[in-house]
């Protein structure tokens, strides 16, 4: 599905990526975990078409997308939930729903289509389900980042990007998104999950990559990752 080969981006003079590769397959739950400014960010957006690499490949379903334009990467069936939710917040949910599907169909899309997309989506959001003509702005964080997953559902991926969305939500909160995630996986989506919350991103997914100072260091099986003493150390608190 994705498969990103020794992907380097600087900022200027500043290396952000210096060498990573990370493949997700179909259907495949995959976590990159790492600290601050270690380069998350940047490596979802130069997937996303949002960021041009240095050097470096990144294939989707066998296409090298890099200098291709957002547009081409959303139709072939990328969609990013951005660090910090990035909703409109003096829009409606309803309204920032028909952002994420007109990002795709076009500020002219068919109301049905759209309307089915939304019927389709419902089952997985019952906390926002009742707000839809509510200012999205004055949702709880947990119900904003639920709003931002739905939006970037509205494209119909086939993988999902996430950028920490467990952050600054509550517990119970995180375990919600976190268990929808693990449902939109089970039928079939792929995930690429950033995380700063190592454990939960490493509980539910199959594989793993650490990334550290723009280099993906360590990789493997989820469960192994959570029991080896360098990601322990260095992620776990342990
Ligand atoms: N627009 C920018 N201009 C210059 N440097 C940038 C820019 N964006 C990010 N950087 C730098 O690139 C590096 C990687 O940043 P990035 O945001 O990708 O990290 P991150 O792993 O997502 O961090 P966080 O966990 O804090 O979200 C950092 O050193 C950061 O300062
Ligand atoms: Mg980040």
């Amino acid at each position: 599905m994705l498969e990103i080969d020794e992907l380097a981006i600087n900022y200027d003079q500043v290396e952000a990526v210096r060498k990573v590769s990370i493949a997700v397959g179909a259907g495949e739950m995959v976590a990159l975990i790492g600290a601050n400014g270690a380069g998350k960010t940047t490596v979802l957006h130069s997937v996303m078409g949002l960021l041009k690499p240095k050097a470096g490949t990144i294939r989707l379903k066998g296409e090298n997308i890099v200098g291709a334009p957002s547009k081409r990467i959303l139709d072939l069936g990328v969609a990013l939930v951005p660090e910090g939710r990035q909703l409109f917040g003096h829009l409606s949910v309803l309204e920032n729903l028909e952002v994420g599907y007109a990002r795709k169909f076009g500020i002219r899309f068919d109301r049905a289509g759209f309307e089915g997309r939304v019927a389709k989506i419902d089952a997985y959001f019952p906390r926002i389900r009742e707000r839809l003509k509510q200012t999205s702005g004055t949702l709880s964080g947990g119900e904003q980042q639920m709003v931002a997953i739905a939006r970037a559902l509205m494209s119909d991926p086939d993988i999902l990007l996430l950028d920490e969305p467990s952050l600054g939500l509550s517990p119970i909160m995180m375990d919600t998104v976190l268990d929808l995630l693990v449902q939109l996986h089970g039928e079939g989506m792929a995930i690429l999950l950033v995380e700063q919350n190592a454990r939960a991103a490493l509980r539910i997914s199959e594989r793993a990559y650490v990334l550290d100072s723009g280099v993906t260091t360590l990789n493997g099986r989820a469960r192994a990752l959570l029991r080896d003493p360098r990601v322990q150390q260095a992620y776990l608190g342990l």
